[in-house]
């Protein structure tokens, strides 16, 4: 039997979480991404992932008109790149100290808070998606120390990482480091590693792209023949069971799926409902990690 719940941040939360990033899908509707986020946190969401460079704005700007102190929502968001309307890609890296506190001033501006409550450092040593060039190549040293003043500072409670390497992990560990997020999920279990140390250290794994994302190119949970076949022996559906693989394969592992669909939203709450035998366990760990170290944009 699996636990509902897990700890991040000195909070007991729900294993399952929403990430915001899909909201940005919804950016002219938006009566319907409100909705939608009104639903998760019916459904008992009380952690959500977000960054001020979702939608240019738009996702924390949702949460500040829906999340109110009384609902208890953690609400986990990052630094390290910004928003870039107009530009080739709809992010530029924003790595240096003086851009780290400058982005968590714009996460307390846009979603109209004091305190963010925890900060995830995105450093892109691994994983898909951008790899810091020129000045945006800086020391971790260098940021954890500007992480680490804002926290004294108390503008922000606790600091998380993503997009990092074992090495790195290992480095940060004396700041006090309460989560991590790498891009990971059944179909791409290349930081398993990273996540075992997490385990030891009382750290959550939030893996991001947990269903293989919505990028082009990444490998996808629901393609993969052996998680159909699962699916179909228990009736649920293959994103159900990708889902339920990771809330099954460490107790750390806390589940951000993102959507913009409420259907899709009810049943990614619905998998902590779903228990596999151990048969099905060794069949979906048989399935072969493909590489998720995709360039974007
Ligand atoms: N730290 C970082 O650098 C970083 C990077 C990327 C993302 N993130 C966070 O991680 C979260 C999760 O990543 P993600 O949203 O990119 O990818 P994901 O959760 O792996 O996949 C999202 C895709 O899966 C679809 N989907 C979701 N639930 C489904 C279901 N039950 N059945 C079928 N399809 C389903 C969504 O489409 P529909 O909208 O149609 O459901 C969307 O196309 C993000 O929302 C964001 O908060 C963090």
């Amino acid at each position: 039997m699996i636990t509902a719940t897990a700890s991040l941040a000195a909070r007991t939360v729900f294993r399952i979480g929403y990430g915001a990033l899909q909201l940005e899908r919804l950016h002219d509707r938006r009566g319907e991404a409100v909705a939608l986020l009104r639903r998760a946190i019916e459904l008992g969401v009380d952690h959500v992932d977000t960054a001020q460079f979702y939608g240019f704005g738009f996702a924390n700007d949702v949460l500040r008109e829906v999340l109110h102190p009384e609902d208890g929502v953690l609400v986990v968001t990052k630094v390290g790149a910004d928003p870039n309307p107009g530009g080739d890609l709809p992010l530029r890296l924003a790595q240096r100290p003086e851009q780290l506190r400058a982005s968590v001033e714009d996460n307390l501006r846009g979603l109209g808070l004091d305190r963010l409550a925890v900060v995830n450092l995105r450093r892109l040593d691994s994983g898909p998606g951008l790899r810091p060039e020129g000045d945006q190549v800086v020391d971790l040293d260098d940021q954890l120390a500007v992480m680490t003043a804002l926290r004294d500072e108390g503008k922000i409670g606790a600091i998380g990482l993503s997009g990092i390497t074992l090495d790195v992990l290992r480095r940060a560990l004396p700041a006090g480091i309460v989560c991590v997020q790498n891009a990971y999920g059944l179909v791409s279990r290349g930081d398993e590693e990273v996540l075992r140390l997490c385990e030891t250290e009382g750290i959550a794994w939030v893996p991001f792209f947990p269903l293989g994302g919505a990028i082009p190119g990444l490998p996808q949970v629901t393609d993969e023949p052996a998680v159909l076949a699962v699916a179909e022996s228990l009736g649920v559906t293959p994103a159900q069971v990708g889902l339920a693989w990771l809330l099954h394969h460490a107790p750390n592992v806390l589940l951000i799926p993102g959507t913009a669909n409420a259907v899709h939203l009810e049943a990614n709450m619905a998998v902590s409902e779903i228990t596999f035998d151990a048969a099905t366990l060794a069949t979906l760990g048989a399935i072969e990690s493909r590489s998720n170290e995709v360039p974007i944009g």
